[in-house]
C-alpha cells in the first residue's frame, strides 16, 4: 500500500484538492475526520465533477466524494485485496487499522505480485475422478441400468434379443431405429452381405500389416487397417457428409470388420485369408473367415448370441472415445480407429484372454481362494470381475454363463465352479465393492469353446462393439456439439519465469 495516503477534509475546495492530487501524483484522496475514513474522491469524481460545470474553488469535496468507501484491513493479504478491487471495480481502497486509515492499496501497488489466477467459468462443474457417474449426452440407443443388472437397445431387454433375434435383426435396429420385419430383414440381410468384401485397395496391403511386430497383436493390425480402409474408401469429415451417406459408410465398415479381422488373423498364420461365404449368417461366417471351418450351428449360434450381448453398452469407454472424435466433424473411419484404441485396454476390452489366463493359473477350485488372496494382496486386479456400472450380477455375465455351460468342456466347469468363491473373497477384501462377474468373465470360455484362440477374444468383441459404436458415432453427428470438457490446473502458479536460454 502507499503509506500515509493522501488526505483532504470534507469542507476543502475541489480546486484545493485536486491541486495536491497532482503534486502527490495520487490518483484519489481519502477524505478523513479524526483519522477515520469519510470519503474517498477518485480521478473519476473530479472527471464527474468538471462535466458538472461548477466552480471548482467553491465546490466542498464533501459534496462530491464516494461516502462510506469499502476499506481493506491492514492485516488483509494482498489477494483479499485484489478480489475487493477486481469484484468492485475500484482502483484504489482505503486500509485501515482499528477503524484508522493507515495508507491506500491501488492497482499501481498491487500489479506487481498479482498472478494468473483460474478463473472459475460461470456454469463450470467439477466431475468425480473417471467421470463416474456423470451424464454427458442424451441418447435413444440404450441403456445400462447398474443397480438392477439390466441393459437394453432401443427399449428391448439386450438378453432376451440375444437369445431371441439374429445379429443382423439387431443391427437393423441400432441402425434404423426398430427390429426389421420379414420383408425389412430379407432386404437388410442382402444389402450388408456384399459388403463384406475387402477393397481392392486394401486387400494387397493386409500382409505387411499382420507380419509387423514379434508378437502379432490383432487389435493393434485392426486400428492400422482400419485406417487404411476408410482412406481407400475416400470416407470424408462426418461433418461434410449427409446422414444417408454416413450411414452407409457405417454399414461398409461394419460389414466389413470381421473380414479384416480374419484376414489379418490368418496372414499373420501364414495362411490365404478366408473370402466371406453369402450363404452363412453375420456370426457364422465370421467363425468361418477366422477358422476356415464351416462351424457347428451351436458354435456359430453361441457367437452370435455373445455379439448380440455386446452390440452395445451405455457411455462405455470406446463408445465415449468414438463420440468425442466424431464430435469434431473427424471422418468415421478416426471414430472406430480410436474406439478401437480404447476396447484394447485390459481394463475394457482386453480383460477375458487374462481371464482365461487366470482360470489356468488356478488349475484346480481348492486353489482359487488362495490365488485370489495373493493376487489382491499384492495389488492385482481379478480379471472378469468388477464393473463401474453394474453394482450387482453383469446381466451379460449371467447370459455367457448359460452359455458356457450349454457348450460344456472342463474350463466352463472350472468358472462355474470358482465365480462364487471369487465373489465371495472379494466381497470380504474389497468390502462394500460389489465385485461381481462381468461380460469378460465367460466370454473367453465361450469363444475358446467355439474355436477361437485367446488372440481373437477382444477383436471378436470389437467385431460386434462396431455396430454400437457406428449408432453413437451417427447418433452424435445427428445433434452434435463438440465434447470439450476442462481440467484443473495444479502445478505451481503461473506465471513462472521463462529464463532465457544458457549461451
Ligand atoms: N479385482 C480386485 N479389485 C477390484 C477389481 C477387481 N477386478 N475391480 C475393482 N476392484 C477394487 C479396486 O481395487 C478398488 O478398491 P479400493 O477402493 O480399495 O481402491 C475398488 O474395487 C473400486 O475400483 P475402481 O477401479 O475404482 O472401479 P472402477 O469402476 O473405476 O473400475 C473396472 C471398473 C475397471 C472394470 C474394474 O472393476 C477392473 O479393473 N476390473 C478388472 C478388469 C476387467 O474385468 N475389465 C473388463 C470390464 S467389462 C468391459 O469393459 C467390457
Amino acid at each position: 500500500m502507499t503509506s500515509p495516503a493522501v488526505t483532504a477534509q470534507r469542507d476543502e475546495s475541489i480546486a484545493q484538492v485536486a491541486v495536491r492530487m497532482d503534486k502527490e501524483r495520487v490518483g484519489c484522496v481519502v477524505v478523513v475526520e479524526d483519522e477515520r475514513p469519510l470519503g474517498i474522491l477518485t480521478e473519476r469524481d473530479i472527471v464527474r465533477f468538471a462535466s458538472s460545470g461548477a466552480d471548482p474553488a467553491s465546490a466542498p469535496v464533501g459534496q462530491w466524494m464516494t461516502e462510506g468507501p469499502d476499506t481493506v484491513a491492514a492485516t488483509s493479504e494482498a489477494g483479499e485485496a485484489i478480489v475487493c478491487l477486481a469484484e468492485r471495480g475500484y482502483r484504489h481502497v482505503p486500509v485501515v487499522d482499528d477503524g484508522r486509515l493507515v495508507g491506500v492499496v491501488s492497482m499501481r501497488n498491487l500489479m506487481p505480485i498479482a498472478q494468473v489466477q483460474p478463473m472459475h467459468h460461470p456454469g463450470e462443474v467439477e466431475a468425480p475422478k473417471g467421470l463416474a457417474g456423470v451424464v454427458v449426452a442424451d441418447t435413444e440407443i440404450g441403456d445400462v441400468r447398474g443397480q438392477e443388472g439390466f441393459y437394453h437397445y432401443r427399449q428391448h431387454d439386450a438378453r432376451e434379443l440375444a437369445e431371441r433375434r439374429s445379429l443382423e435383426d439387431v443391427w437393423h435396429l441400432l441402425f434404423f431405429g426398430a427390429l426389421p420385419d420379414g420383408g425389412q430383414r430379407a432386404a437388410f440381410v442382402e444389402a450388408v452381405e456384399p459388403l463384406r468384401t475387402l477393397p481392392d485397395a486394401v486387400r494387397p496391403l493386409l500382409p505387411a500389416i499382420a507380419s509387423i511386430g514379434e508378437t502379432f497383436v490383432p487389435l493393434e493390425a485392426l486400428r492400422s487397417a482400419v485406417s487404411l480402409t476408410s482412406a481407400a474408401l475416400g470416407f470424408r469429415p462426418c461433418l461434410d457428409v449427409s446422414a444417408e451417406q454416413l450411414r452407409d459408410d457405417a454399414l461398409r465398415l461394419c460389414a466389413l470388420l470381421p473380414t479384416l479381422i480374419g484376414a489379418l488373423f490368418r496372414l499373420r498364420q501364414g495362411l490365404e485369408p478366408v473370402e466371406p461365404d453369402p450363404e452363412l449368417s453375420h456370426a457364422a461366417n465370421y467363425l468361418w473367415m477366422v477358422t476356415g471351418k464351416v462351424p457347428e450351428p451351436e458354435h456359430a449360434r453361441a457367437i452370435e448370441q455373445y455379439l448380440v450381448s455386446t452390440v452395445d453398452h451405455g457411455f462405455n469407454v470406446s463408445t465415449f472415445t468414438a463420440r468425442v472424435i466424431s464430435s469434431t466433424g473427424a471422418d468415421l473411419g478416426a471414430s472406430l480407429v480410436g474406439a478401437i484404441g480404447a476396447l484394447s485396454g485390459p481394463l475394457h476390452g482386453g480383460a477375458p484372454s487374462r481371464a482365461l489366463d487366470m482360470l489356468d493359473a488356478i488349475g484346480e477350485p481348492e486353489r482359487a481362494e488362495a490365488w485370489i488372496r495373493n493376487t489382491v494382496a499384492s495389488g492385482g486386479r481379478i480379471m472378469g470381475f468388477g464393473h463401474r456400472v453394474y453394482k450387482t450380477e453383469d446381466p451379460r455375465s449371467a447370459l455367457l454363463r448359460e452359455l458356457a455351460e450349454r457348450l460344456g468342456g472342463d474350463r466352463a466347469a472350472l468358472a462355474r465352479r470358482v465365480e462364487q468363491t471369487i465373489v465371495d473373497v472379494l466381497a470380504e477384501l474389497k468390502p462394500g465393492r460389489e465385485l461381481h462377474a462381468n461380460v469378460e468373465f465367460y466370454a473367453g470360455v465361450v469363444m475358446e469353446r467355439c474355436g477361437l484362440s485367446p488372440e481373437m477374444f477382444t477383436p471378436t468383441f470389437a467385431a460386434s462393439r462396431v455396430i454400437g459404436w457406428c449408432a453413437n458415432v451417427m447418433e452424435q453427428a445427428s445433434d452434435n456439439r463438440i465434447i470439450r470438457p476442462s481440467a484443473r490446473h495444479v502445478g505451481p502458479p503461473p506465471p513462472q519465469p521463462v529464463p532465457w536460454p544458457d549461451e
